[in-house]
């Protein structure tokens, strides 16, 4: 493994059209800088994002301390949400074709250099829960050729995902960073209400006993409050304390990603970052009585995870066409 210090951790994007929210300007356009010489892809997931997780454990510290160098590699990964694919290709949902604007994310994010190591989708990947809708979406995401791993959202259809699409897995080690993937999708009951079963609270649980990494999580449903009234009372994640107190129990977890709310948040509450994406599809007002379309640009999260478990994340949106 090599020691890189000072290397830069945000990634540049070979992109006119992408614009740094965060920033606030359009992001540089030319040659992609090099990026990390050895050690970055080793222990490949797999071109199905299913497989080949479980790598060597490399350091018996949960949490170190950063030493101000980087020591490794930096794992760059992109959180996609709420893309709400539809079955027919042409069709709007709200005046839109979230299938025009999926595949402007998809490629904008083939256009990232570095290139992601890993794209993970936190849920609402269909609206329709269509069997073509799941398939198209795979079909974008195999054509960038880079991982992708998914949680269920309230409009998918977990039958219809599994047939159309690659399994997750639950839990994985790459790069000294654990992920672990909880599901809130309330099954049998007609609503988009969230809720994280026993079973899942179980598998959440004993994995972030037996971390020796620092730890992802990811889940759909917002599981801290986003002020909004009509979110926070009329779409919640029913056990979220459940949820938050297991979490926020284990210094291991460092980021608890989620979608669902369409809007960028990004919040520290115990130590731990609570971090949500942009839809591809369309945003909401935060902080509303009821549902206020926000007219800012749809968009998606990276992150740029260090081996010492220190990070890195920022928004990117991309201009519609
Ligand atoms: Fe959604």
């Amino acid at each position: 493994m090599l020691a890189q210090p000072g290397r830069k951790r945000c990634s540049s994007i070979v992109a006119t059209t992408l614009v740094d929210y965060n920033k606030r300007r359009p992001l540089p356009v030319g040659p992609a800088r090099p990026w990390k010489e050895g050690g970055h892809r080793q222990g490949s997931i797999g071109s199905h994002g299913a497989a080949c997780y479980d790598h060597a454990l490399e350091s018996e510290s949960c949490c170190p301390k950063s030493s101000g160098l980087i020591l490794g590699s930096i794992m760059l990964v992109v959180q996609v949400s709420d893309s709400h694919l539809i079955e027919s290709e042409d069709g709007l949902l709200y005046g839109i074709n979230t299938l025009n604007t999926f595949r402007q994310a998809v490629e904008s994010i083939g256009r990232m250099s570095p290139r992601p190591d890993l794209i993970l989708h936190t849920g609402d990947l269909a609206e329709d829960g269509s069997l073509a809708a799941y398939r198209r979406l795979d079909q974008l995401f195999q054509g960038l050729a880079i991982p992708y791993v998914w949680i269920p959202g309230n409009h998918d259809s977990l039958p219809a995902m599994a047939a159309a699409l690659p399994i997750s897995p639950k839990r994985w080690v790459r790069d000294n960073w654990q992920f672990v993937l909880v599901s809130s999708k309330l099954e049998g009951e007609e609503t988009h209400d969230g809720m994280v079963s026993p079973q899942e609270l179980d598998h959440l649980r004993e994995s972030l006993q037996q971390a020796r990494h620092p730890t992802v999580v990811a889940i759909h449903h917002h599981p801290i409050p986003v002020f909004s009234r009509w979110l926070d009372e009329g779409y919640p994640l029913r056990n979220a304390d459940e949820f938050v107190n297991i979490v926020e129990r284990f210094p291991c977890c460092k980021i608890v990603l989620f979608g669902h709310v369409h809007q960028e948040v990004d919040r520290v509450q115990h130590g731990i970052r609570y971090l949500c994406a942009p839809s591809t599809f369309e945003q909401f007002q935060p902080r509303t009585e009821t549902l206020v379309r926000d007219p800012r640009l749809p968009g998606f999260r990276v992150l740029d995870l260090a081996p010492d478990g220190t990070f890195e994340t920022h928004i990117l949106r991309y201009e519609l066409a």
